[in-house]
Parts: structure tokens; C-alpha cells; sequence
């Protein structure tokens, strides 16, 4: 199931001549002082709008405002243009107070992109002439608004069987107006850009997919197929493969479904071996999560359809990797498994040997995502890699420690610093969160090497319990981060800025970043 995308280009044309559907300008709020005569609030026109504005004579925010503008963060006011300039509407969004004497961050400009685009669905071709800066910053500022804009022109195809008369079709095409659309430098950030959304919106379909379509062999066939169109090196462990190779978390969590589990491997090998370094990235891909035995409430859980965006993100970013080509070896690790409540189900009280040898007690068989990561962690480091990043919607605990936009990160301490800095850059924050002795201790098993939470099923801590147990599948001379998302790997509020209702594709854009990172820095 694949949704509509979008294209995106570079222009230099002054944006008034742009014969295109719309025309999308930025706007600040403005506090005026108290007591000044001035209204309370006023809107400024963002540069980039300068030539629209000029058409209007000087009346263009003035009569945005009448129309309801206050520059706030993610507004949308629609203006028709009754031939003032060449498109027959201005859109303008809102970038919130002006940063003093800087140009918008560049997540303001991502968001306000996304917005812009969203509310221009029906529109086929729409012009951005968003407030750029032209130094340094240029390069990051392009590449917001380029992704905000593929991002939140984003929609899931779905299931509907009648075609849906009221609902318009997500812009087919964007123009980013830019000062010199022949620049290198930009064109380049736009392609990655396309690269970097496009890796983005394939997780968000992978997510929105039904779980019924997307059981652990459908899954293994989509990225399969996808990494292999995109020229990568594509494994897959069946489970007979699993069975042979000791992968037994793998295997206890697939063995209540009909649907067997998979282990899908992607590797891109740069030409000549890069800089000898070797990223491996583990996504979480438990296809549905029921809890199985320890079976979870029915409220709310179709999210759990979810459960499978630390490998979709995965899958995705390698797909995003095959295309921006970074000097560095980078091995995805997928492994895939639906946790059922049957006969044949694993159960607590099972006694696991994991694919590294140690002994696992099951307590609870809804934290089964770490029995899965743990065999692909521990394979990865069999495998020789350098710099471990993995992801997963592991515990409910990180969505109340830090919400749903905020993922937490534990690990090596300086490369959970990297993933912060990555989040950051990218805007997918990400907070690095400590491995305690006492959890540890907590999760001391009477008969086995480790169990698998805390052994009195003290929910104290219970994100930290995660990042402590999968610290013990993971070789000493390998640095790694554990990046929970199961708060920012699905939105199931209305969407807002670049993000669209479900799959979020976090954090594809943090993956591509620290691969990036580690290709340029080691
Ligand atoms: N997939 C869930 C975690 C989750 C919760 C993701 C909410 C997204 C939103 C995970 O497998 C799970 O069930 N975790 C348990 C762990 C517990 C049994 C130790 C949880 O969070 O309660
Ligand atoms: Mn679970
Ligand atoms: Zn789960």
C-alpha cells in the first residue's frame, strides 16, 4: 500500500510571476509594547514574501490580518489574490516571534512547510517562498522546508473501497523558491531531501499498513523488495534459518502466531569499504502486539499495529542510505514477529537461551520486544560492527517519562550525546536517559541468567529496565544507543505541522543523520 507522492523542485522566478495554484509566504507574530498605540498584535511579513507583499501595496498583512492573522506557529490564512499576482492565492503561515536578527530554526520552517502543504491539498502546484537565511545556515533552512513540505504532503492510501468525492488529493507538485535555483550546494539538499522524505513516507505506510496485511513474512517481502530495488544486500532469516542459528527470543515471540517470525538483514557496502567503519541499525518489528498470554486490554490496542515503526524506520533509512551513498558499511537488522495469545504461545516462567547464549526467565510475554532485539542486537555484534543504533516502541514507561513527542536514549553515554545532537539537528528530540545498577540488580532471575523485567514486576524505572536488559546483549568494545520512540513513533492526535494522524517515521531522519555522522567524523 503505497500513498500519492509528491514532487519537488527549485525555483528562481520572483515568486509574483509564479503561474502555480498557490503561493505560500511566512508571517511572524509581533509583540507591540503596551501603552505604544499600537495594536497588541502585529504581524510581520517574513522575507521571502517581499514581491507579494509589493503587489499588494503595502496592504498584505494588514489585510491578513483582518482575515484572522497573528503569525502564531502552524497558522494557515488564505488570501485570493484577485490578479495582483500570477497564482490566484497567497497562503501565508505562521513562524511564531521573529528570532532577534536571526533567520526562523529550522524545525519552525519544517513545521510551517508541512502546514502550508497539508492545507493545500487540492492545490496541484504550489510555490514556497518561505524566509530563507544566505549564510551558512542556508543549506539546513532548504533542507527544512524541502521535508516539511514532502512530509506533510504526506497521506496513507488506505482501504476505502468508494472513491471519496470530498476529499482532495494531497499537492502533486512544490516549487521552492530559492535565489539561485542552479546553486550546487541547494540542489543537492534538495535531492537528499527527496532521498530523506521519501525513506520517511515509506515507514509512515509501513505503519499505516493494516497488521493484517503486514505479518511478519508480508513485511519481510515489502522491505525485501524496496532494499533490493534500491541496490542493497538483502538476507532473510525464514524460520527454519532462525532455528538453526540460535535465535530464541526470536523465535518464543513468533511461536503463538500462524505467521512465522522473520530476521531481515540489509547491508549497503560503500565502494572500497568507506571509512572502515560499520553502523549497524535494529528496528523493533513486532507486526502486531497483543501482549500475548500476558495479554493486554483491548482499549487502544489497534495502535499496537504500530509496534513495528522501529523497523519500519529501519528499513526505511537503509532505503535512504542506498540512495545517499555515505562512505561508511551500514547493516540493517530487522527482526520480525507477531505476539499472539494461542496454544502455542510462549508463556512466563519460560526459560529463553538467547542467540548469545545467555538464559532469559519470561515474566511478562508483553515485553517481548527486547527478546527480539536482543537476538538481533547480539547478532550484529557477532557480526563486527563498530556503532550499534537501535530503535523500538519498547515501554510505555518512555511515553510517561517523557511524552509523546521526546524519545529516550540509553546506551554508550557519548554516542547517546550523538543521538541527542542527531535529534536535535534533525527535530526528533531525544534524551539520553541512565542504565542504574539497581535495575540491574532488580532484574537478578532465581534460575536463569537475567529476567526479562523486573523480577518482583516492580514497574519502577520500567524504560530503564529495557535499556538494562538489552545492555546485556551487546559486546563491550561495541559503543550503542537504544532509542525508545514509542511515544513519537505514532501520532494518534489530528495532524499538525509535517506530521500526518499515525506512522511518524521517527527517527528515519535521526538514523540517516548519525550515519552520515559516523561517515564524515568516524
Ligand atoms: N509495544 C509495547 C510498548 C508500547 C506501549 C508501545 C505504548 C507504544 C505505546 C511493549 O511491547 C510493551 O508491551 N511494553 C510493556 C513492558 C512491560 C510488560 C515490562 C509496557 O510498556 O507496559
Ligand atoms: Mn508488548
Ligand atoms: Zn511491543
Amino acid at each position: 500500500m503505497t500513498s500519492p507522492r509528491t514532487t519537488l523542485s527549485l525555483v528562481d522566478t520572483d515568486p509574483a510571476e509564479l503561474a502555480v495554484d498557490a503561493i505560500v509566504i511566512g508571517v511572524h507574530s509581533q509583540t507591540t509594547e503596551p501603552g505604544s498605540g499600537a495594536p497588541a498584535h502585529a504581524l510581520l511579513l517574513a522575507s521571502g514574501g517581499e514581491s507579494i507583499a509589493a503587489a499588494f501595496d503595502g496592504k498584505l498583512t494588514e489585510t491578513l490580518a483582518l482575515l484572522g492573522a497573528t503569525g502564531g506557529p502552524g497558522e494557515v490564512i488564505k488570501l485570493a489574490t484577485l490578479g495582483t499576482v500570477s497564482a490566484p492565492l497567497v497562503v501565508a503561515v505562521g513562524l511564531g516571534p521573529e528570532p532577534a536578527g536571526a533567520a526562523p530554526a529550522p524545525e519552525s520552517l519544517r513545521r510551517a512547510a508541512g502546514a502550508a502543504v497539508r492545507a493545500l491539498a487540492g492545490a496541484p502546484r504550489v510555490a514556497l517562498a518561505l524566509p530563507l537565511p544566505d549564510d551558512a545556515d542556508a543549506p539546513a533552512a532548504l533542507r527544512a522546508v524541502a521535508e516539511g513540505a514532502l512530509l506533510g504532503g504526506y497521506r496513507f492510501a488506505g482501504y476505502k473501497t468508494k472513491p471519496q468525492p470530498a476529499r482532495r488529493e494531497p499537492v502533486a507538485e512544490v516549487l521552492v523558491a530559492v535565489p539561485d535555483a542552479a546553486d550546487s550546494t541547494a540542489q543537492a539538499e534538495i535531492a537528499r531531501a527527496q532521498a530523506v522524505a521519501g525513506a520517511v513516507r515509506t515507514s509512515r505506510d509501513w505503519v499505516n499498513t493494516a497488521p493484517n496485511e503486514l505479518r511478519p513474512p508480508a513485511f519481510a517481502d515489502a522491505v525485501s523488495a524496496a532494499a533490493r530495488e534500491a541496490g542493497l544486500e538483502v538476507e532473510v532469516l525464514d524460520e527454519a534459518a532462525l532455528k538453526a542459528g540460535g535465535y530464541g527470543g526470536i523465535l518464543a515471540v513468533g511461536q503463538g502466531s500462524e505467521a512465522p517470525p522473520r530476521l531481515v538483514k540489509l547491508t549497503w557496502t560503500p565502494e572500497g569499504g568507506g571509512n572502515g567503519k560499520r553502523v549497524a541499525l535494529v528496528g523493533k518489528g513486532i507486526t502486531f502486539d497483543t501482549g500475548g498470554i500476558s495479554i493486554k486490554p483491548a482499549q487502544g490496542m489497534w495502535e499496537m499495529k504500530s509496534d513495528m515503526a522501529g523497523a519500519a524506520a529501519v528499513g526505511a533509512a537503509m532505503l535512504a542510505v542506498a540512495a545517499l551513498k555515505p562512505s561508511v558499511t551500514v547493516t540493517g537488522y530487522l527482526p520480525m514477529a507477531e505476539n499472539m495469545p494461542s496454544g502455542t504461545s510462549y508463556r512466563p516462567g519460560d526459560v529463553i537461551s538467547m542467540f548469545n547464549g545467555k538464559k532469559v526467565e519470561v515474566l511478562n510475554t508483553d515485553a517481548e520486544g527486547r527478546m527480539v532485539l536482543a537476538d538481533a542486537m547480539a547478532r550484529a555484534c557477532a557480526d563486527g560492527a563498530d556503532y550499534l543504533f537501535e530503535t523500538s516502541t519498547l515501554t510505555g514507561g518512555q511515553v510517561i517519562a517523557l511524552g509523546k513527542r521526546i524519545a529516550g536514549v540509553m546506551g554508550t553515554p557519548k554516542l547517546c550525546e550523538r543521538v541527542r545532537v542527531a535529534g536535535d539537528a534533525t527535530g526528533e528530540p531525544a534524551w539520553p536517559m541512565p542504565l542504574p545498577d539497581d535495575v540491574r540488580k532488580g532484574m537478578e532471575s532465581d534460575v536463569a541468567d537475567i529476567s526479562q523485567v523486573n523480577a518482583g514486576m516492580d514497574r519502577a524505572g520500567h524504560m530503564l529496565q529495557g535499556g538494562v536488559f538489552l545492555r546485556e546483549f551487546v559486546t563491550d568494545d561495541v559503543a550503542w544507543a537504544h532509542i525508545d520512540i514509542a511515544g513519537p513513533g505514532y501520532h494518534s492526535g489530528e495532524a499538525t505541522g509535517y506530521w500526518t494522524k499515525g506512522g511518524t517515521g521517527v527517527p528515519v531522519r535521526t538514523l540517516v543523520h548519525l550515519v552520515e555522522d559516523v561517515a564524515t567524523n568516524g
